[in-house]
């Protein structure tokens, strides 16, 4: 894989209007959906970053044909007989390959997938993915790294999540969406990709309520049929990352084109730091020019803010008026940022799964993306830090953000790869 790097020199101020990719994390499982679905579908707003490339070409293993064209856009086509085999080295280079699981059940009544095993951020084990299927009616055997799911037919049942996992959430509903009768799935997932997942899966013909809150209904039917034209949710967190490059840098950005109902949960975190956030028709601007204030997060489950969102939240903080606490509780590793941050002078402390930031100014320095929203700090460090930071391991960055050094470049900042 290439291993590219960007030199950013910091301290340029970003003004603009830009646009955003469709969101990976809707994009992923809906792919992973057309599984199911017969005849043709087309998708739109699909950008073309490292993972959603990666489970096209699961659907490609799988027999089912895509084409992505040029104006971001992918024509999918499952007309022959789905293989219901996923390739090891597509699941383990990325976990959302687990998410073909349930389609792939529902509709051959087999699957067999290599379980994911951990990734740089943690263990992220697959059990309630796998306690969710056994409830309908799923058989479950555990065989040289795989595992076998097969279920004649799978029926429908009352499905109680121990934590609110949005992969098990959306791998089960698909799962649903061709069982015999009604699933309830309760303490289920909220966030808005898992909407857009059902409000798609609803254009094909299923029969789905109660997405968005914590309990949802699945009532199965026969057949699922392609659905045209499928325009995909824009990505808050490339909105949230950019909207905080922004007002790191005193700038003042237009995203056009988001939807305000599901960024509250980030915008109102950027607010209490002090920047401006305003809307305006369908578009979001962020301006800032004063101190940035400390402030306290806890990371949760939607509607709380964003695990997404910690790492480029964090590298706002380093340059706020005091101490700031960050605490992460969906994984167990994920502060690797900090250590680069620290190298840039940053003076962040940590203790188990909280992290003290004490608010200061940033010095350039060689820094390495570990995992893809790591990276996007490191750049958003780059753009205040003083100096010329060297950014190395961007193809991390390339698994999730669209042409994003492109989009900080268009609204001023020096950035050369
Ligand atoms: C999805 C997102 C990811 C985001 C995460 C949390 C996609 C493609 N990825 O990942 O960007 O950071 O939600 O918002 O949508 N867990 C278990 N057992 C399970 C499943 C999960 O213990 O069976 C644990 C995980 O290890 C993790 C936590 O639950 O600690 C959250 O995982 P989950 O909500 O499932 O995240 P993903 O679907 O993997």
């Amino acid at each position: 894989m290439e291993k590219i790097s960007a030199r950013i020199t910091g301290g340029k101020t970003l003004k603009g209007k830009i646009g955003v990719s469709g969101a990976k994390n809707a994009v992923l499982p809906v792919l992973a959906s057309t599984i199911m679905l017969g005849g043709e579908t087309t998708l739109l707003n699909i950008p073309s970053i490292g993972d959603i490339n990666s489970m096209v070409r699961m659907l490609n293993s799988l027999n089912i044909r895509t084409e992505y064209r040029a104006d971001e856009s992918i024509h999918i086509l499952n007309e022959k007989k789905v293989r219901h085999i996923a390739p090891y080295e597509l699941v383990t280079a990325m976990r959302a390959s687990f998410f073909v699981a349930g389609p792939l059940l529902a509709k051959t009544g087999f699957a067999k997938v290599p379980l994911p095993g951990g990734c740089s951020i943690g263990l992220r084990p697959v059990d309630i993915h796998i306690q969710g299927f056994e409830k309908l009616g799923v058989e479950i055997n555990f065989e040289h790294g795989f595992v076998e799911f097969s279920a004649l037919n799978l029926k429908g049942n009352q499905i109680d999540l121990p934590f609110p996992s949005v992969g098990a959430t959306e791998n089960i509903m698909m799962a649903a969406c061709l069982a015999k009768g009604e699933t309830v799935i309760r303490n289920s997932a909220r966030e808005p990709e898992i909407v857009d997942l059902a409000n798609f899966l609803i254009q094909a013909g299923a029969l789905i309520e109660g997405v968005g809150s914590s309990t949802i209904h699945v009532q199965g039917v026969q057949s699922l049929s392609g659905v045209k034209d499928y325009f995909v949710i824009p990505d808050r967190i490339e909105i949230g990352t950019l909207l905080i490059a922004g007002g790191l840098t005193g700038g003042d950005i237009e995203i056009e084109n988001v939807n305000s109902s599901y960024l509250s949960s980030i915008t109102d975190m950027l607010t209490e730091a002090g920047l401006i956030i305003s809307y305006q028709d369908n578009n979001v601007r962020c301006s800032f020019n004063g101190d940035i204030h400390p402030v306290n997060i806890v990371t949760a489950p939607h509607p709380g803010f964003p695990t997404d969102m910690q790492a480029q939240m964090m590298t706002l903080l380093t340059a706020a008026s005091g101490h700031s606490v960050v605490k992460e509780t969906i994984f167990e590793n994920r502060f690797m940022h900090v250590h680069e941050l620290i190298r840039m002078g940053a003076s962040i402390t940590i203790d188990g799964q909280s992290a003290t930031v004490k608010g200061g100014k940033l010095s350039a320095a060689d820094v390495k993306i570990t995992d893809l929203r790591a990276g996007a700090a490191l750049v958003l460090a780059g753009l205040i830090a003083e100096g010329k930071t060297t950014v190395h391991g961007l193809h991390h960055l390339n698994r999730g953000y669209y042409n994003l050094i492109g989009k900080l470049r268009t609204l001023g900042a020096e950035i050369d790869l």
